[in-house]
């Protein structure tokens, strides 16, 4: 996640980025992806099923999800991630994600909810018309993409399940493979890792329930096999191959606000006016430009700030970070 620098963490298990960007315009110039590099690892579970191979998700762009800047390219979005279970490199992710067996994978939806239920992925993918939808999305490093997500709103999955009226927060827990994640032998974070929303956050229409991305599925560095995107917050907060979602009446613990809580706030709202405490929040570097490209402004909740403020009504977002 966050570039974070979580006490313990030395600095050098961080790749600069410099470095990171150096090695891919090496990779390129070689002819070689950062997915191609792994892909010894990566072929045993694609082998599993058609939707971890990459396959062609079919979905119908949806006409309110669409921006006037072109999407970052592929090969950006699926080789510079942020997944700690796989090591603290932004390459980290892209080289070993392959390992994570993605079939059976279930997802247990449970808590303050009248028919808790456990699903197979396989029938999530079926549970409501998947779309595309391109979103912008901000890390809290400073960094942002464009992405067409496949998907369709979490609130069509939260509706089945019949939410009680004590239900105010959704978490959503990743799935925890020691075996084949190599990160969660460190203890930069208490696994597993979990991030959540406020409950009328969760319904939001922007709130979407990932599945693919570029119109294929995903692959493991991007949160195989389902993860949520949540536009108008930093990256963190859309937790990635998640196997329970659990809603409660109680705020929950979540993993980078436990590690570093005057850093990383429970909302993770995107805010130019609110710093993180070690680096500006005003601007940002949009993957892509070109690393000497000038910087843009970030907006007010990413750009989302018609569709979600009105959540944050006569909240200070100064104290509710
Ligand atoms: N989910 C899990 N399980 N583990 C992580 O380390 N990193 C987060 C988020 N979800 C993370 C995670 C951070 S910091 C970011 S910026 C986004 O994933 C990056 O998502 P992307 O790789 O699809 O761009």
């Amino acid at each position: 996640m966050p570039s974070i620098k979580p006490p313990g963490l030395p600095p050098s298990s961080i790749t600069p980025e410099h470095v990171w960007l150096a090695r891919r315009q090496w990779m390129r110039q070689m002819g070689v992806g950062a997915l191609a590099l792994g892909a010894g690892s990566i072929m045993p579970a694609l082998a599993a099923s058609p939707t971890d191979a990459r396959t062609p998700l079919v979905a119908t762009p949806n006409p309110s999800y669409q921006l006037m800047r072109a999407p970052t390219a592929e090969q950006d979005v699926i080789s510079y991630n942020n997944f700690y279970e796989f090591g603290t490199g932004k390459s980290d992710p892209a080289d070993y994600a392959g390992a994570m067996v993605l079939r059976p994978w279930t997802v247990s939806v449970e808590g303050e909810v009248g028919k808790p239920q456990v699903f197979d992925i396989d029938d999530l993918l079926k549970l409501a018309p998947l779309e595309e939808r391109v979103y912008r999305m901000r890390c809290v490093e400073a960094w942002s993409m464009v992405i067409p997500w496949t998907g369709y709103s979490l609130s069509a999955l939260l509706k089945k399940v019949d939410p009680t009226s004590r239900a105010r927060y959704v978490s959503f827990v990743t799935a925890e493979q020691p075996e084949n994640m190599r990160g969660l032998s460190s203890r930069i974070l208490d696994w597993p890792y979990v991030e959540a929303l406020r409950i009328d956050e969760a319904m939001h229409p922007l709130t979407m329930l990932v599945f693919g991305v570029y119109g294929k599925a995903l692959p493991g560095q991007n949160g195989a096999p389902m993860r949520v995107a949540i536009p108008w917050k930093y990256g963190f907060k859309s937790g990635k191959s998640i196997v329970r979602i659990v809603l409660s009446e109680k705020m929950p613990e979540t993993s980078w606000n436990k590690v570093a809580p005057s850093e990383y706030g429970f909302y993770g709202n995107v805010n130019p006016t609110v710093p993180h405490p070690r680096w500006s929040q005003a601007t940002e570097r949009r993957i892509g430009d070109g690393f000497f490209a000038p910087r843009v402004d970030t907006l007010m909740f990413n750009g989302y700030a018609d569709e979600v403020s009105s959540l944050y009504q006569g909240m200070d977002l100064k104290r509710w970070y």
